[in-house]
């Protein structure tokens, strides 16, 4: 076999990725271990981060500011999809990992390298979403997985980094597992594996408790443009501050949490506390707009295409061609998108108070109305139900009989 001589590894600064490091070098041989840090807009000091890569035997790290491309290349098209696994996760997690692979797939062919590594372990979605897209976008490359092989408890990687020189965690570690980035927080683990207690407050970063939320309600209005949110209370602002704004806002009146139960790929059911203000305030107000602008065919079919997108993305899919298909059928339905939604944030809730579209809106006073104005043509209903129930009244008559 050939001699694999230079990995680039996604590199998250946690005890698990940093002990990848020497093992890559040590195990596998490598002479070159380039760590790639993601900056998804979750707010750490990446600096901080590379340093420690490069002090745990990288030999070189590489800081990519993928935030821009993350709002408006998968949470935007998210939006669009209304996607929500299991009917409540806008995938705030799984959006994210197609990402970090295309950039580590581009940044080894930039260097040359002939492997790409992660940290993630056996059981988990994150593992099957990366290798999926990494073998879709670079089927050559190896893909190199030390946490999923090494079988090390986390005493022993600690240990295990210890040798290298890599410190271990100061810190105590947070009972639970995170991972954060500009669409939300996702926590699991720790006490929150037995799925009768309740999250401590103290889990939650994004998000008010009902009990802090201001008494007072705060109306605020999403503009949409082709199926995209583009301003909040008249502030036109681009994706990545579209989304920053809902958070804060959602965020404050302690809208956007959720406790799930969900089915991972690899089939095991687990227990995962969110909080996606943003992301779920945005879903909201489109799936609004599109009720007064799709027509009802449209707007039928699409849940199920929506249902599907939502697991593909959950599922590692991001880069296959059903997604594609899907992307296109949603993207011929956004083009009548156009319009606002008018929502009130309060204690908890976001609750729809108004909705319209200049150009758009299939609503028509003049035939909803119940006032005089009314042109609706009362007389042809008896001819349509007529027939509408024509195979249900004889199979009642039928059945009548009995
Ligand atoms: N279960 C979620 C998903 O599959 C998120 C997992 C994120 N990791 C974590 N440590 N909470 O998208």
């Amino acid at each position: 076999m050939q001699q694999l001589k230079k990995v680039v590894l996604a590199y998250s600064g946690g005890v698990d990725t940093s002990v990848c490091i020497p093992y890559l070098k040590d195990k596998y041989e490598f002479s070159e271990v380039i760590a790639f840090v993601a900056d998804l807009g979750q707010g750490e000091d990446l600096e901080k981060i590379k340093q420690k890569a490069l002090n745990s035997g990288a030999t070189n790290s590489i800081i990519a500011n993928l935030v821009d491309d993350f709002a408006k290349k998968y949470a935007f098209p998210a939006i669009r999809a209304n996607a929500l696994y299991g009917n409540k996760y806008p995938l705030s997690t799984a959006l994210a990992r197609p990402l970090i692979a295309q950039n580590l797939v581009n940044t080894a062919r930039e260097l040359g390298a002939d492997a790409v590594a992660h940290g993630c372990t056996g059981k988990g979605n994150d593992q099957v979403r990366f290798d999926l897209a990494i073998n879709a976008l670079g089927p050559d490359l190896k893909i190199i997985t030390p946490a999923r092989e090494w079988d090390m408890s986390r005493e022993e990687a600690i240990l295990y980094g210890e040798k290298f020189g890599i410190p271990a965690p100061v810190s105590k570690k947070s009972p639970y597992s995170i991972d954060v980035n500009l669409l939300g927080r996702s926590i699991e683990a720790g006490l929150l594996e037995d799925l009768m207690n309740e999250p401590d407050e103290d889990v939650f970063a994004m998000t008010s408790s009902i009990e802090d939320a201001p008494d007072y309600p705060e109306d605020i209005e999403i503009v949409f443009k082709n199926g995209f949110p583009v301003a909040i209370n008249n502030d036109f602002l681009n994706p990545v501050s579209i989304v920053q704004k809902a958070n804060l806002l959602a965020g404050k009146h302690g809208f956007g949490r959720i406790d799930m139960v969900e089915d991972r790929v690899v089939g095991i059911k687990s227990r995962e506390i969110y909080e996606t203000p943003g992301l779920l305030l945005l879903i909201k107000a489109h799936k609004e707009l599109e009720s007064l602008t799709l027509n009802p065919d449209v707007r039928d079919f699409k849940e199920i295409i929506e249902k599907k997108w939502g697991q593909l993305v959950y599922q590692g899919f991001w880069f296959g061609p059903l997604k594609t298909a899907l992307d296109s059928f949603i993207d011929s339905t956004q083009r009548s998108v156009n319009g606002k939604v008018k929502i009130r944030l309060q204690k908890g809730n976001a609750i729809i108070i108004g909705r319209s579209s200049e150009n758009n809106s299939l609503y028509r006073e003049d035939l909803a109305t119940y006032s005089k104005d009314d042109i609706f043509n009362h007389k042809y209903a008896e001819g349509f139900i007529y027939m509408w129930g024509m195979s249900n009244k004889i199979w009642a008559e039928q059945n009548s009989k009995k």
